[in-house]
């Protein structure tokens, strides 16, 4: 399939690891828009500088313009793009809360509101979501990034039940915890999740790419309004 022939995509987060896999797993299939604040290269893979801790005003109808000169439906968009801070609600600072949530959810809102006109009949959405929608972690307290991951969760119900007429399907995938990118940051944390993993190791950014794949492939048609998690069986036993 030569370049123009290909399906586009439009991703943000393609520089993290789960990102990195994405690309080597299904990227060939694909020509993809990266979103990001720092350059992304590979063949099919143009980049859109976009920092979604500013104004939408400051990447959004760069995004749109490169869709309309595209001239090409859209056939996934796949939100990874994540940021964390971990501390106690209380001390989290009024920016820290407005990175979290803008990074995590107000991207997801505007790419989809961008993106929407342009969707082909039949696209994906995925977002990267995470298992602290559901659990705070005993490591530490990120009340702020759960909340905007649990917002994931609802936007794609909402949206499944939007586009559902346009066929197009909208899930979260939502890892546990990965060795990788924003995954424990020591041994100590590292082994207290461990124990708590039914299958007893950290994922693999691939792990949770190979989910994404999967709900970009015809095969997940019928998929829709739902949550993939990728947590090895956290939180399985009490
Ligand atoms: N690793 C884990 O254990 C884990 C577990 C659960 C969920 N997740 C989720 O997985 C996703 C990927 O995370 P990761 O662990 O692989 O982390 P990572 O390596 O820190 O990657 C974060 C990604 O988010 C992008 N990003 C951060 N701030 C941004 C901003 N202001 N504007 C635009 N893009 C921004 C970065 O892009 P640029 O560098 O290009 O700006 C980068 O590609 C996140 O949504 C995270 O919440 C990870």
């Amino acid at each position: 399939m030569t370049r123009m022939d290909r399906p586009v995509m439009i991703a943000s987060g393609v520089r993290s690891p789960i990102g990195q896999s994405l690309l080597a797993q299904v990227g060939s299939n694909w020509e993809i828009l990266a979103l990001g604040r720092e350059p992304v290269s590979g063949e099919g893979v143009a980049w859109m500088r976009a920092d979604f801790r500013q104004p939408p005003e400051t990447w959004r109808q760069g995004l749109s313009d490169w869709i309309g000169r595209r001239g090409k439906p859209v056939h996934a968009l796949v939100h990874i793009a994540g940021t964390v801070y971990s501390a106690p609600f209380e001390s989290t600072t009024a920016d820290e809360l407005q990175s979290t949530w803008g990074v995590n959810l107000a991207a997801a809102l505007h790419l989809g509101q961008a993106v929407s006109p342009y969707f082909a009949h039949g696209g994906r959405v995925v977002l990267v979501g995470s298992v602290d929608a559901r659990y705070a972690s005993r490591d530490g307290s990120a009340a702020a990034y759960g909340a905007a991951k649990a917002g994931l969760e609802g936007l794609a119900r909402h949206w499944a039940a939007e586009w559902g007429d346009r066929q197009v399907c909208v899930n979260v995938v939502a890892p546990g915890a990965l060795d990788g990118g924003m995954g424990p940051a020591d041994d100590v944390t590292a082994e207290h999740l461990r124990e708590r993993i039914a299958l007893g190791r950290l994922g693999r950014p691939s792990e949770a790419a190979a989910a994404i794949a999967f709900l970009l492939s015809p095969g997940a048609a019928y998929i829709t309004g739902t949550t993939i998690a990728v947590d090895g069986g956290l939180n399985l036993t009490y």
